[in-house]
């Protein structure tokens, strides 16, 4: 909506998983690592956890990038939300199993089949599990028994389980203790410090066509990371909104007046939000008075 009067070739701030607007984050980096390093040393289970809307699903999605890249198969379920039947089915789809898709016993059969084929061939193949938290228990219980599919030498699956901090609490119930001690390798992701979301912002308008960034003023960035308590979703809809409410004002520049009211259309709740909002508003002054005030007023 606003691209064309900011002079954006693409929307800087999109809530989706896009690769492509990656920030090269020292956390989002070793995330990453981690999980290619996982999926090439064969360990079986890797573990990736964090808050909403700090990340997973976008490094699943390089994740995923790397391993079509080199040619490594994977199945990746993203709604985790399904029974059994619905969970091997799915698996059978994305890994082009030539079986009766719907009953369990022919994928099962088929899989291990394939799992044989590719690691007789050194090739590794992997299931990627996004909003692993959801998963029902007798989901999990099957996941754990993927994860013991194993030829004399080595795992033949390797399982990527992505998901909130609830999900280490659910692998704490008695009957998934296993799964718990067999998840060789973890690594979670951390809401943004300060300097990383000035960057953060910074590079996805870079990517979007604005190498300088010219709307952000530094004092509204310092104050976009406090509402946002450093989550990437949270930064996005904020920076989203203080574009297109510039641009309804037909001004090159947001401030903390719009800050303001945006962070009360979005109901934002951060500590200090108080004594922040004490400051006299944007709509209680004066029109006339409204555009030259400055930003630390
Ligand atoms: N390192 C990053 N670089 C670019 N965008 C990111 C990064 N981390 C998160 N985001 C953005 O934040 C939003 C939420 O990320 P997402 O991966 O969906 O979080 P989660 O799966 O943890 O809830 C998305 O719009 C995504 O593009
Ligand atoms: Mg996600």
């Amino acid at each position: 909506m606003y691209n064309a009067f900011f002079g954006f070739k693409d929307s800087p701030f999109n809530l989706t998983p896009d690769p492509s607007f990656l920030y090269r984050s020292r956390q989002h980096e070793e995330a990453l690592a981690n999980l290619i390093y996982g999926v090439h040393s064969r360990k079986g289970f890797v573990a990736l956890t964090g808050e909403v809307g700090t990340g997973k699903t976008t490094m699943l999605e390089c994740l995923q990038d790397y391993l079509a890249t080199h040619r490594i198969d994977f199945a990746f379920l993203f709604n985790s939300r399904i029974s059994v039947e619905q969970f091997f089915e799915m698996i059978a789809y994305d890994l082009d199993l030539q079986c009766n898709r719907t009953s369990k016993t022919e994928v099962l059969f088929s899989l291990n089949q394939i799992l044989l084929e590719n690691a007789g061939r050194g090739r590794t193949t992997v299931l990627i599990i996004d909003e692993a938290h959801n998963l029902e228990w007798d989901v999990l219980e099957e996941v754990r028994l993927l994860g013991n599919l194993e030829s004399r030498r080595e795992k033949l699956l390797q399982i990527v389980l992505a998901g909130q901090p609830e999900f280490d609490r659910k692998l704490d119930a008695p009957s998934l203790r296993q799964l718990k001690q067999r998840i060789a390798l973890r690594c979670s992701l951390q809401p943004f410090e300060e300097l990383e979301t000035i960057e953060y912002i910074g590079t996805r308008l870079n990517k979007a066509g604005m190498p300088e960034q010219t709307v952000f003023p530094a004092e509204l960035l310092a104050e976009i990371h406090v509402r946002a308590q450093g989550i990437p979703r949270v930064i996005n809809a904020i920076c989203d909104n203080l574009l297109l409410t510039a641009f309804a004002l037909e001004l090159r520049a947001a401030s903390l007046e719009m800050l303001d009211e945006v962070s009360e259309d979005m109901r934002l709740e951060w500590p200090g939000k108080r004594a922040a909002l004490g400051r006299p508003r944007l709509r209680e002054r004066p029109p006339s008075e409204a555009h030259f005030l400055s930003p630390s007023d």
